[in-house]
């Protein structure tokens, strides 16, 4: 069993709260609360669920990567009982209900800024009642998932650009669909690599659609890999263009994400 003490830096360890058992390391004001769209969308997380998850339901096929990144860490990795995997942004799950069958033995953590999504997260990753997904405002029938009640599954809430991890503490930092959101993405690549242990794994994927200004400079494939390649991550390679398709409605309508899948390891 992960000592998560053991993993927070020793100035934060104590200034954490609660919040529905998950500790927050960056409580937030109403007003940044309002502002972020992850946390504004209570009425609406049934849909960021079916946007993740939809694809399990039988009735849609799409273009997925989380399948991809499970198949690219399970070559590239052979994980024993302590090794220590984060998710950053974890959103509602999706990629660590992928990555626990995969390696049933390993620890999980997933950290998101929003609570709101960390709370649905923590119904499907953590417990075991069953979920009805309604999604009549798309027009698409509900749909069920079972909570999956595992206990090497750790959820958090923080800012991926001060993280409180010790440095060295991760073996594998994983992050999808997160750096295009983050404020500043050179500090969030540092903090993450920060908690990576030398010849840690490090996998990202992202369509490379910014939502600051500021982080454009880094849209293509090539200069933020050099970005990388200078915050210490080598034995680079990537995918681009991968489809990954989010189904928007029961008319079938559909958001293709043209996106780039990079991995590599810490020096
Ligand atoms: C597009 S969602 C992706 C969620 C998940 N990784 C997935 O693939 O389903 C982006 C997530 O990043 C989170 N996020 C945005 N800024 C963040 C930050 N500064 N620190 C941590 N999480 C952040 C959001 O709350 C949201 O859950």
């Amino acid at each position: 069993m992960l000592a998560i003490p053991q993993i927070i830096k020793s100035e934060v360890r104590k200034m954490y709260i609660l919040s529905d058992g998950i500790p927050c390391f960056a409580p937030r004001t109403a007003k940044e609360i309002a502002e972020d769209k992850y946390e504004s969308v209570i009425d609406n997380i049934d849909f960021y669920t079916w946007l993740a998850y939809g694809e399990l339901s039988f009735k849609v096929k799409t273009d997925s990567i989380y399948s991809r990144i499970n198949a690219v860490l399970h070559q590239q990795m052979e994980l024993n009982q302590d090794a220590v995997i984060l998710d950053l942004g974890c959103g509602v799950g999706r990629t660590l209900y992928e990555l626990s069958e995969t390696f049933p033995n390993a620890q999980f953590i997933g950290v998101d800024y929003s609570l709101n999504m960390l709370r649905r997260a923590k119904q499907i990753l953590l417990e075991n009642n069953e979920l009805q997904i309604d999604l009549s405002s798309s027009g698409l029938p509900p749909f069920k998932l079972i909570g999956k009640q595992l206990a090497n599954v750790h959820l958090m809430q923080a800012d991926a650009c001060a993280l409180p991890f010790k440095s060295n503490s991760m073996d594998v930092l994983i992050n999808t669909f997160l750096i295009d959101r983050v404020k500043d993405l050179r500090l969030a690549l540092e903090q993450m690599i920060y908690c990576l242990k030398p010849g840690g794994f490090f996998l990202l994927t992202s369509p490379l659609n910014f939502q600051t200004t500021e982080n454009w400079k880094y849209g293509q494939p090539i200069i933020l890999i050099q970005l990388l390649k200078e915050l210490g991550i080598e034995h680079i390679s990537f995918e681009d263009n991968i489809t990954h398709t989010e189904v928007l409605d029961s008319r079938g309508n559909q958001k293709i994400w043209n996106t780039l899948m990079v991995w590599g390891r810490k020096k």
